[in-house]
């Protein structure tokens, strides 16, 4: 312990500490923090559409309600997210501009297609399972208000990824046509999955400096490497395989060997060449639009509050 107020960034973050709103940072930091606090929002309110897709299609009234509770906690996750970055002193609208327009990112992940109801469970396993590995870690990231909001999102990851489990391993169990398409969805959301994590390190250009500001605690590569130890033993108990065919262990390293992964795709849905970019941007774009009388109304309501207090 020294007093807060006194202390300098490099204090905090040597002392891994937790920098707040309100202590002085450099602009770069900050500037990290807005982009990628911002990239983490809109890939939660983008990756409600590959799943709601199918909310009107649930095979049953609970597979419904799981599902409709899932995508609002991907809404709320973006709420939590967009509030976090305002806290460094920008602007929800300029962020969901900045979307809108290309000139921010989303997760790959979500440029791509939900063919099949199982592909529901497999994005529920494997996207969020992806998704927790990820996110875990950045509980602990040297941003106050980034690492808080990650409590509650990783609490409800957790369920979306057994739900996800769950479904998946009732359908690996049930007719052979129930478990092809169990097993189809999986053989497609794999690698997209590992390519979440991001490019290798080695090419990785944010990485040095996220890790000494105690952004990022652990490495891209080292993240996808936990994740194929967590999941592989868990698609064994699915009763699916995973579409590898170097996968092996390892016994010198205590870890899964994995077969070479193809990042010029990575690169190319990034670059908004995915099978879904156009689609996933329109529709944001479409339900932005047809919000503004709510914005308009909430604006026009708080304008008549503070003329009233005013008063
Ligand atoms: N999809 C889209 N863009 C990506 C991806 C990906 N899977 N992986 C990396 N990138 C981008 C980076 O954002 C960066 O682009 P930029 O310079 O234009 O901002 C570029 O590729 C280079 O990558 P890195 O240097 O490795 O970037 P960074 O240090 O930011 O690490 C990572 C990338 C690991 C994704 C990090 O930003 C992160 O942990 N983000 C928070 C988690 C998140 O956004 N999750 C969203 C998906 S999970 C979910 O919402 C359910």
């Amino acid at each position: 312990g020294y007093p807060r107020g006194v202390s300098t960034f490099e204090a905090l973050i040597a002392a891994q500490d937790r920098v707040e709103p309100r202590d002085e940072m450099p602009g770069d930091y900050r500037a990290t923090l807005v982009r990628q606090i911002a990239q983490h929002a809109h890939s939660e309110i983008i990756g409600m559409q590959p799943e709601g897709d199918w909310i009107t299609r649930a095979p049953s009234l609970r597979r419904k309600a799981i599902l409709l509770a899932k995508v609002q906690d991907e809404a709320g996750h973006g709420l939590y997210l967009y509030a976090a970055a305002e806290t460094l002193g920008v602007d929800r609208d300029d962020l969901l501009e900045a979307l809108h327009t290309g000139r921010q990112k989303y997760s790959s992940i979500f440029n791509y297609p939900s063919l099949t109801w199982a592909d529901v469970a497999a994005i529920g396993w494997l996207v969020d399972g992806a998704a927790i590995v990820n996110q875990v870690p950045l509980g602990r990231c040297s941003y106050g208000p980034y690492a808080r909001a990650m409590v509650r999102i990783c609490k409800e990851e957790s369920f979306h990824q057994r739900q996800g489990f769950e479904s998946l391993l009732t359908m690996s169990r049930g007719t052979p046509a129930q478990h092809a398409m169990a097993q189809d969805a999986v053989d497609r959301w794999w690698w997209p999955s590992l390519m979440m994590f991001g490019p290798p390190d080695a090419e990785s250009p944010h990485s040095a400096r996220s890790t000494a500001w105690g952004i990022k605690r652990f490495s891209n590569d080292t993240l996808r490497q936990r994740f194929v130890d967590l999941a592989v033993p868990q698609a064994e108990a699915l009763g699916l395989t995973l579409p590898d065919p170097d996968l092996r262990w390892d016994e010198e390293r205590g870890s899964w060997d994995f077969g070479t992964i193809d990042f010029t795709e990575l690169r190319e849905v990034v670059s908004g060449n995915g099978p879904c970019n156009e689609v996933r941007i329109g529709r944001r774009v479409a339900a932005h639009e047809d919000g503004a009388w709510v914005r308009e109304a909430a604006a026009a309501y708080a304008a008549k509050q503070g003329t009233r207090g005013a008063a």
